[in-house]
């Protein structure tokens, strides 16, 4: 069933392991995570950022889309619609009306104070309708969808207070990790994550999951952090299946010849961090 991510986070901290959230780019990355999902037993959340959601058709398109997979495929894992670094209470309004059961309110980027006003405005929204809110403080570094940002530590006050005075249901807060692959191993600040997680009561999201080392995956989901966010590492063994398909086969020219081996390479690389997130046989 379609449900917000609330309750699937919350058992997820309450248990141990982390639900991921795996980015749509077009109806291959919905068939190959759904399928993931119900074949491993696990809850997910289908990320889709306001780029990915226009390049789909429009956030009505993207939701249509997923219930009718869910539907042909008779799924019966928890799948949560999730906006993905929502820009303003607008996008995450347009998405709430178009049947979108979660969404993130990104405010990062604004003081916190209008961080906090606007994060509450979308949680007074999203809360009439059973939606899930999550936030950020801090900055994620690397790209996001065309956006260069570096990267800036959350600030352990500015957590506490944008959970105690908006209620959001989870919170994102930047600690070193990066949209796109690192250079190098990644630097997580596990010290500041245990420090918020003692003065905040919600679950916590870890962005930019692509390239992050096991250890440090079970590091952050034991201290609290129930959602992992993936996406480049679905895109990089979607291109390289299909790369290879056209090498191998020049004459190749029917989509279904090409992008079906990038569809199975998502499939295969979702159902890897299900299993690393432990996530797996939870639903
Ligand atoms: O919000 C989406 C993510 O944080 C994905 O990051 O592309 O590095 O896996 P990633
Ligand atoms: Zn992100």
């Amino acid at each position: 069933p379609l449900v917000s991510m609330k309750e699937m986070m919350e058992k997820g901290k309450e248990n141990g392991y982390a639900i991921g959230q795996f980015n749509l780019n077009n109806l291959e990355y919905a068939q190959a995570i759904l399928q993931a999902a119900e074949e491993e037993k696990s809850p997910v959340i289908l990320g889709v950022s306001e780029g990915a959601g226009k390049y789909m058709g429009g956030f009505k398109v993207v939701v249509a889309m997923v219930k009718a997979l869910m539907e042909e495929y008779g799924t019966t894992v928890p799948v949560a619609i999730h906006l993905d670094h929502g820009s303003s209470f607008e996008k995450c309004a347009q998405a709430i009306h178009a049947g979108f059961t979660s969404v993130m309110i990104d405010g990062s980027h604004h003081p916190i104070e209008q961080n906090i006003e606007m994060t509450k405005k979308v949680v007074e929204l999203a809360h009439i309708h059973g939606v899930s809110v999550e936030a950020e403080v801090g900055t994620v570094g690397g790209e996001e969808d065309g956006v260069i940002g570096g990267i800036q530590y959350a600030d352990l006050e500015e957590c506490k207070q944008l959970v105690e005075q908006t209620g959001v249901d989870c919170l994102a807060p930047a600690l070193g990790s990066v949209h796109g692959p690192y250079q190098g191993e990644p630097n997580l600040g596990f010290k500041e994550m245990e420090e918020i997680l003692n003065v905040v009561n919600v679950p916590l999201v870890l962005h930019g999951g692509t390239g992050i080392p096991l250890k440090d995956i079970q590091k952050a989901v034991s201290l609290g952090t129930a959602k992992i966010n993936v996406n480049t590492e679905n895109q990089i063994a979607q291109a390289k299946a299909v790369r290879k398909a056209l090498d191998e086969k020049p004459e190749l020219y029917d989509p279904r010849k090409y992008l079906g081996p990038g569809t199975e390479a998502i499939k295969q690389t979702v159902i890897g961090k299900m299993r690393e997130f432990g996530s797996s046989n939870q639903a």
